[in-house]
C-alpha cells in the first residue's frame, strides 16, 4: 500500500515534525514526510528535516499578502504531490477558502483539551484557571481556529507548583505520542490520490 504523502507545515522548533518523522520510517506506517515547509527561515525544525534528507520549503509569511502567501504554499504542496497536511506548530491562520480546498486533509495538532483554551498561551490559562487536568488535541482544521472535528486527545494531570513551563513539557511528551497515532488513523482512512 503506497503511503500518504504527508506534508509537515512548521514555523518553529518542530519537534511535533520530527516525532512524525520519526514514526514515519516504520515501513508499515501508512504516511511518509514527504515535505516540511515552514513560514520562517530560522525554523530551527527545517535544519532537521534537511539532515533527514527530506524535502523543505520556505515560505515567508512576513513581507507577502495573504493571497501570495497562500498561492506560494499551494504551489509548493502541489510541486511535491502532497495529498495530506499535518501543522505542526504552523503560526499563521489560513483563510477559510485554503481550508475548504483541504477539507478532510489538513489536520492540526494543539495543547490544550479542546474545546477548552483555544488560541495562545494555553498551559498558562488552564493553570491560572485551577484546571486539575490539561492536554492536547489533534483535530482536522475547519475554518473557525481549533474548532475542527476531533481525531484524538491526550490527557495529564495539573500538578500543584507547575507553572507554564513544567506543564507545556509534560503535555509535549504527549504531543509527541499522540500525533503519529492520529496522523496514522487519518492517512489509513484516506485512498492514494490516482
Ligand atoms: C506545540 O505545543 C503544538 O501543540 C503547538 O505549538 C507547539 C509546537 O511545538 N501548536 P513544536 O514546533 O512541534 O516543537
Amino acid at each position: 500500500m503506497p503511503k500518504i504523502r504527508t506534508a509537515a507545515l512548521i514555523s518553529g522548533r518542530g519537534s511535533n515534525m520530527a516525532a512524525l518523522v520519526e514514526a514515519a520510517r516504520a515501513d508499515d506506517y501508512p504516511a511518509d514526510i514527504a515535505l516540511v515547509v515552514s513560514s520562517r527561515a530560522d525554523a530551527a525544525g527545517l535544519a532537521f528535516a534537511t539532515s533527514e534528507g527530506i524535502a523543505t520549503a520556505l515560505v515567508p509569511s512576513k513581507g507577502q499578502t495573504r493571497d501570495a502567501f497562500e498561492a506560494a504554499l499551494e504551489a509548493a504542496l502541489r510541486a511535491h504531490g502532497v495529498e495530506l497536511i499535518a501543522l505542526a506548530g504552523f503560526m499563521r491562520i489560513l483563510t477559510p477558502g485554503f481550508v475548504a480546498r483541504w477539507e478532510g486533509r489538513m489536520i492540526n495538532i494543539h495543547p490544550s483539551l479542546l474545546p477548552d483554551f483555544k488560541g495562545l498561551d494555553t498551559h498558562a490559562r488552564a493553570i491560572a484557571a485551577g484546571r486539575t487536568e490539561h492536554g492536547c488535541t489533534v483535530h482536522y482544521v475547519s475554518a473557525d481556529l481549533d474548532a475542527g472535528e476531533i481525531i484524538a486527545q491526550a490527557r495529564v494531570p495539573v500538578l500543584a507548583g507547575d507553572d507554564a513551563h513544567s506543564l507545556a513539557a509534560r503535555v509535549l511528551a504527549q504531543e509527541h505520542r499522540l500525533y503519529p497515532q492520529a496522523l496514522a488513523s487519518v492517512a489509513r482512512r484516506l485512498a492514494p490520490r490516482e
